[in-house]
């Protein structure tokens, strides 16, 4: 046996709120459609905060929340497709804002929103040959860099922010039984880059990325579940990434999870990828829903296509 658990939780939105009623004056919609649609109440927009600000800011409190300091940390992994620099990596600037030791193993990955699900698996493979045994994981992104302001079915949907956790890596801790898998596909959805003459923006197949998602998040249940070799009524918490609330709720229907047993806060961030999942766990955290000895299912999809779960202990 080897693994981690979570320390310490920690997060960041920028200060702007943009509600629905602020995106009926810039596109045609209003508070109703997305509201029934997303579950979307509000977003967080960056105006004078950077990406690394975001990033920065929720590791510090993650550190602060576990008593860890930073010089106890072997590995900083960023999951994000939305730095400030396409080098150096947001990893990088987390290692000079906090002052990282030097050989502290420091890198961003993209998954989309499943991220945070590939970061935090890389941290469990990681920590066993870190010479310290604490890793931070952030789930980071500013989407509202790569909105297409002409698109209705997608200018709605995104938000930015950042959501950290501090694991901490034992021979005597459970792994957190990751199941993580992708199926490329440049046309459904995603982030247009280099290979295109236009500025970078965000496009989506909404009514095939909601029916990919909606047969992901069981698949990914089913299996973590299964390579635990534990059933569903070991699970304390569900958490899921915050796509659209009917997602959710198809997926708490399913599996009968009480209301007392999942969270939604898209209302609040909308969809900020690989920040949704940190946010979510963070919140939960500080609200004293999950704690020490907590069994989290988390359940991640997105661009890629990517998808993961694993099981999490506080
Ligand atoms: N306001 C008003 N009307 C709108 C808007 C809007 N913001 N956006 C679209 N519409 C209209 C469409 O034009 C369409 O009108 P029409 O029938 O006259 O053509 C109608 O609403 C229905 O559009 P659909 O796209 O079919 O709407 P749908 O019910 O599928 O909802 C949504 C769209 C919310 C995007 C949904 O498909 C969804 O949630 N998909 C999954 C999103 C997701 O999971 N993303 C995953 C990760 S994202 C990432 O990795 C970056």
């Amino acid at each position: 046996m080897s693994g981690i658990k979570i320390r310490g939780t920690g997060r960041f939105a920028p200060a702007k709120i943009v509600t629905n009623d602020d995106l009926a004056k810039i596109v045609d919609t209003n508070d109703e459609w997305i509201t029934t649609r997303t579950g979307i109440k509000t977003r967080h927009h960056c105006t004078t905060e950077t990406h690394t600000d975001m990033c920065v800011n929720a590791a510090r409190q993650a550190l602060e929340n576990a008593g860890i300091s930073p010089e106890d940390i072997g590995a900083c992994v960023v999951a994000t497709f939305s730095s400030d620099y396409l080098s150096p990596s947001a990893a990088c600037m987390v290692q000079r804002g906090l002052g990282l030791p030097y050989d502290a193993v420091c890198f961003d990955l993209n998954a989309a929103c499943s991220g945070f699900l590939f970061a935090i698996h890389t941290m469990e493979c990681l920590l066993a040959q870190a010479p310290r045994k604490y890793g931070l994981v952030i789930g980071a992104e500013m989407l509202s860099r790569f909105i297409n302001w002409e698109d209705r079915g997608t200018c709605v949907l995104f938000g930015d922010g950042a959501g950290a956790a501090v694991v901490e890596w034992r021979e005597d801790y459970p792994s957190i039984h990751a199941v993580l898998g992708c199926h490329g596909d440049p046309d459904m959805l995603g982030v247009t880059g280099s290979a295109h003459p236009e500025p970078a923006h965000v496009f989506m197949n909404g009514q095939a990325t909601f029916k990919f998602a909606v047969k992901a998040v069981p698949y990914c249940i089913d299996q973590v579940l299964e390579k635990a070799a534990m059933s569903i009524e070991d699970v304390d918490f569900f958490v899921f990434h915050q796509a659209n609330a009917r997602i959710i709720d198809l997926a708490a229907k399913k599996y009968h999870i009480p209301p007392e047993k999942y969270y939604k806060n898209i209302q609040k961030y909308g969809n900020t990828s690989a920040a949704s999942i940190p946010l979510v766990i963070s919140e939960l955290h500080d609200l004293g829903k999950v704690g020490p000895g907590s069994r989290v299912l988390v359940v991640g999809f997105g661009g890629g296509l990517t998808w993961g779960g694993a099981l999490v202990e506080f």
